[in-house]
């Protein structure tokens, strides 16, 4: 078989996504963001300091959606109206669609363009934040995609990434290949197609994998159909090929948004025999081992910076003597139970953990450091109030312990103290 060209695969993609567009157009936002209680994952109304812990927070940031779809960007911009919104796309169907809800909703500061993010350059614009989920990994040459978006990227700005995730799709490439090799495509399917597809899916024998990801793969609309399983272009990434993409487009990696799910303590890996060489090792082969362990990601939300943005201005170093300086604060998307096996103190899960979620079982001292940040007070603040009843080096290290731990687990995040850097664009003097 001729393999096609990367304009070909280019003008396939696009064709998919006018005739499904994908997520499937939404008919309103939804209802959790419109009341304040939803946000998208990693949304920097909430998240600010995931992306620039060592800045004080604001809002009035520039924000590139790259592949926007049908209602991202919308979702974002209404949480965040203070920002200044730039949604590229190839599909004008996404983008009338997301026109639309913008309509619908008075959202008014996101300016659309239909063209690819390989050409985001010609836009003449640079950008604090860009967002780009499940959309690199569409690209011919995602690396070149990648570059193209750290070209338009400010040099102390970061870059929020969803990149399918290898293991976890193991039934969709088994299936891709099959239809494949049927002669179905997306740019021919009929809807009588997709409905025996949908048929073929469900049926498949035990031995298949699908079995084990049914709770993933569980939405049969065509849109999700088409998109899983007769897309053009689609590769998945293991952590170690994040991380190699990542070097080859001139970019570091920031943290995974949720990072529990890839540390090997939160895993069962923990207790076992060999878990104190992994412990030994760097995040990324840490990272690596556990994806291995779990097996089942299929998906990797990340965040990226360019490689000349100074580390000290996102690296979390718990060994610093500028740690005692650091301000904890709780995430928005924690939840708190009574512990379920009965003892004093309460269970916390994180609900971006989804399938992989844990449990984190505090008891009343850790409560009680909770409930001793309010955002302002600094690590040293919290171990001064704990000192009126420990002796200083106790106090001190059962802080620095159970921060470390809150924060590895997704429930904290920390606000540090700023860094000193050339100035990445011109300061507006008042
Ligand atoms: C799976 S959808 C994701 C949409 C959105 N980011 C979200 O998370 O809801 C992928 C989108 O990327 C767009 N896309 C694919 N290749 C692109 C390119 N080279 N430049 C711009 N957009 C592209 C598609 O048209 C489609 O709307």
């Amino acid at each position: 078989m001729k393999r096609k060209t990367a304009e070909q695969i280019q003008g396939a993609v696009q064709s998919q996504y006018e005739r499904f567009p994908y997520p499937p157009p939404l008919d309103a936002i939804s209802s959790e963001i419109l009341e304040g209680n939803g946000f998208m994952m990693g949304c920097p109304s909430r998240e600010f300091h995931i992306y620039w812990p060592s800045l004080p927070e604001r809002r009035d940031l520039d924000i590139l959606i790259a592949g926007c779809g049908s209602s991202q960007a919308v979702q974002d911009a209404y949480t965040l109206p203070e920002a200044r919104f730039t949604a590229i796309d190839l599909s004008q169907t996404s983008i009338d669609n997301s026109k639309r809800l913008m309509a619908q909703h008075g959202v008014k500061n996101i300016e659309f363009h239909q063209m690819s993010l390989y050409d985001v350059e010609e836009l003449g614009r640079d950008f604090d934040l860009i967002v780009s989920t499940g959309v690199i990994h569409h690209l011919p040459d995602p690396a070149a995609g990648l570059r193209a978006l750290r070209k338009v990227l400010r040099r102390d700005g970061s870059m929020l990434l969803l990149l399918y995730g290898r293991y976890g799709r193991d039934s969709v490439y088994l299936f891709q290949q099959m239809f494949r090799l049927m002669g179905i495509s997306g740019e021919t399917v009929t809807e009588e197609q997709i409905a025996q597809m949908v048929d073929l899916v469900r049926n498949v024998p035990p031995t298949h994998p699908f079995h084990l990801r049914k709770d993933i793969y569980n939405d049969f609309r065509p849109a999700e159909i088409v998109d899983l399983y007769l897309h053009p272009q689609d590769v998945a990434y293991t952590v170690p090929e994040i991380y190699d993409l990542l070097a080859e487009a001139g970019l570091s990696m920031q943290r995974f948004i949720q990072q529990a799910p890839y540390v090997p303590r939160f895993s069962g890996l923990l207790g076992h025999p060999f878990y104190e060489k992994v412990d030994r090792m760097s995040d990324r082969e840490q990272f690596a081992i556990t994806e291995l362990y779990r097996a089942g990601m299929y998906t990797h939300t990340f965040v990226a910076c360019r490689d000349d943005r100074p580390e000290a201005s996102y690296r979390i170093d718990f060994e610093g003597a500028s740690f005692w300086k650091y301000v904890p604060r709780i995430r928005g998307t924690v939840n708190q139970s009574p512990r379920s096996d009965g003892r004093p103190g309460v269970e916390i899960t994180v609900s971006g953990h989804g399938k992989f979620q844990t449990e984190i079982l505090l008891d009343p001292a850790q409560v009680f450091l909770i409930g001793r940040m309010d955002g302002q007070k600094t690590v040293q603040d919290i171990v001064d109030e704990l000192s009126e009843h420990h002796d200083g080096e106790t106090a001190r290290s059962f802080v620095m312990g159970a921060l470390r731990d809150l924060w590895m687990f997704d429930v904290i995040a920390f606000q540090i103290p700023a860094v000193r850097s050339r100035p990445a664009r011109k300061e507006t003097t008042v």
